[in-house]
């Protein structure tokens, strides 16, 4: 008995010191990083000359007017808060001249906008030429405004032709993506200093076939499947199609990253959340891009395939930032694991779980990390704050400078930033109640005016 016993406590003690020696490795591997109050008050180290310092937007939230699959989405009772539509977005199709005088009026010198296929491709095969030469002409205003254009091809919204043989999903997808890229790189290939075949690939997988929230509206993760392998085709024939239009385009994906924390440091199941949601969410694309391979497993559905023309299709690594989450295993609920915000800023977006916070540590991590796997220029391509009064943005912007700054001096070769966003917009399912805007734009005139922390961004513009 007295035997049985002590090898009981040697088995316990055995377990509780693999436990703990496990928890505190990975802490040791994740070291926690907190900016102190005073670091974030000081204004960060000014960013050298040539560094992309500029706004993001896509064609959908911005333009009006559009024709695509989501204004189909949009018409259906409940697909989007309070019944809004796209319909006039900000105007921007008719105020192109005017928006490109807002970037430089806040010193600006990047903007990363997108192409929306539908407009250039209405029918299948057809090109608008009168589209086309909006495009080009904005092209042209913003070098003549000495701003650097980055266009983005698929920012979410398909033409309703392509969303109708089956979307991103549809065997045929790859090929249809990689003719208009063709298209957009020899017509405005060399105005175009850098190009972003997609824009988020995981979320319209996520989105659109597991959870259902955006266009097609599915819950299929075998075709969520299907759809995450022809992102990677289409990314791999547009990369191909833009180089063979202008050998000097520079390529590359704007990736969403969230940084997963376990909520607690000493519970390996949290660790074991933190860690499934990470190596699900934020990894599979980019690692698919390095090694010609697409892995991704899903209960219900996996996939392990080579794809041709992924490596070394990419030029830089474009990351888009909002989230920190803090992750546990949530037995006995359906998804599982429950995720929580840290106590940072907030983007007001509202919702069902709450979203993650946005501290500037996190952005800090993501860039190291993605650094690590890839050894890529990295551009954040979107970072951003939903703000209605306009109290967070500025602290939002510096800490992600300060950021950005911390990563380059431990050698990170981060070589641009790109606001989400230029002015208020359409927020896809949230409508236009979010406002991530350097400029408020009032719903009922459209008139655009500075928004809380547009002088934090004019203040830490590199010299031009
Ligand atoms: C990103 C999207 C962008 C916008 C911001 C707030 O995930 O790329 O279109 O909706 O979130």
């Amino acid at each position: 008995m007295k035997k049985l016993l002590r090898n009981l406590a040697w088995v316990l003690g055995l377990v509780v010191a693999l436990w703990l020696g496990t928890c505190a490795y990975l802490s040791f591997t994740h070291p926690r990083v907190a900016f102190t109050a005073e670091e974030l008050a000081r204004p960060p180290a000014p960013l050298p000359k040539g560094f992309l310092w500029g706004t993001a937007t896509s064609s959908h939230q911005i333009e009006g007017g559009n024709t695509n699959d989501w204004t189909r989405f949009e018409a259906q009772p409940g697909a989007i808060e309070r019944g809004e539509t796209s319909a006039v977005a900000a105007d921007h199709w008719n105020r192109m001249a005017e928006d490109v005088a807002l970037m430089k009026a806040i010193r600006a010198n990047a903007y990363r906008f997108s192409i929306e296929w539908s407009r250039v491709e209405p029918a299948e095969g057809t090109w608008n030429e009168e589209a086309w030469a909006r495009y080009a002409d904005l092209v042209r205003q913003l070098r003549e405004a000495g701003i650097t254009p980055v266009a983005t091809l698929f920012h979410f919204a398909l033409p309703l032709w392509m969303a109708d043989r089956g979307g991103i999903a549809a065997p045929d997808f790859p090929d249809r993506f990689g003719r208009y890229a063709a298209e957009a790189g020899r017509r405005l290939g060399p105005g175009v200093d850098l190009w972003i075949t997609l824009n988020e690939p995981n979320v319209p997988m996520f989105l659109g076939y597991v959870t259902g929230q955006f266009p097609p509206r599915k819950q299929d993760p075998a075709e969520g499947m299907r759809a995450f392998a022809g992102l990677l085709r289409a990314h791999a024939a547009a990369s191909a199609a833009l180089r063979a239009a202008d050998p000097g385009a520079k390529v590359g994906v704007a990736n969403n990253l969230m940084l997963l924390e376990p909520r607690s440091r000493w519970m390996l199941s949290d660790w074991l959340a933190a860690g499934i949601v990470d190596a699900f969410w934020n990894w599979p694309f980019p690692d698919a891009v390095r090694d010609g391979r697409a892995r991704l497993r899903f209960p219900g559905a996996s996939l392990d395939e080579r794809i041709d023309g992924l490596v070394g299709s990419v030029d830089f690594f474009g990351l888009n930032y909002y989230f920190r989450y803090f992750a546990r295993m949530a037995p006995g609920t359906p998804e599982m694991i429950a995720m929580t915000p840290g106590p940072g800023l907030r983007s007001e977006v509202g919702g069902s779980p709450p979203v993650g916070d946005s501290p500037p540590e996190a952005l800090f991590l993501l860039m190291k990390e993605a650094w690590r796997r890839y050894r890529l220029p990295i551009y954040v391509t979107e970072g951003g704050i939903a703000d209605e009064k306009g109290t967070m943005r500025g602290a939002l912007i510096r800490g992600q400078v300060e950021a950005i700054q911390r990563a380059r001096a431990e050698g990170v070769a981060v070589e641009g930033y790109f606001h989400w966003s230029l002015m208020d917009n359409f927020e896809w399912e949230k409508g236009y109640r979010p406002r991530f805007g350097l400029y408020r734009v009032d719903r009922q005139t459209l008139e655009r005016t500075p928004a809380g922390g547009a002088d934090v961004f004019v203040a830490l513009a590199p010299p031009q």
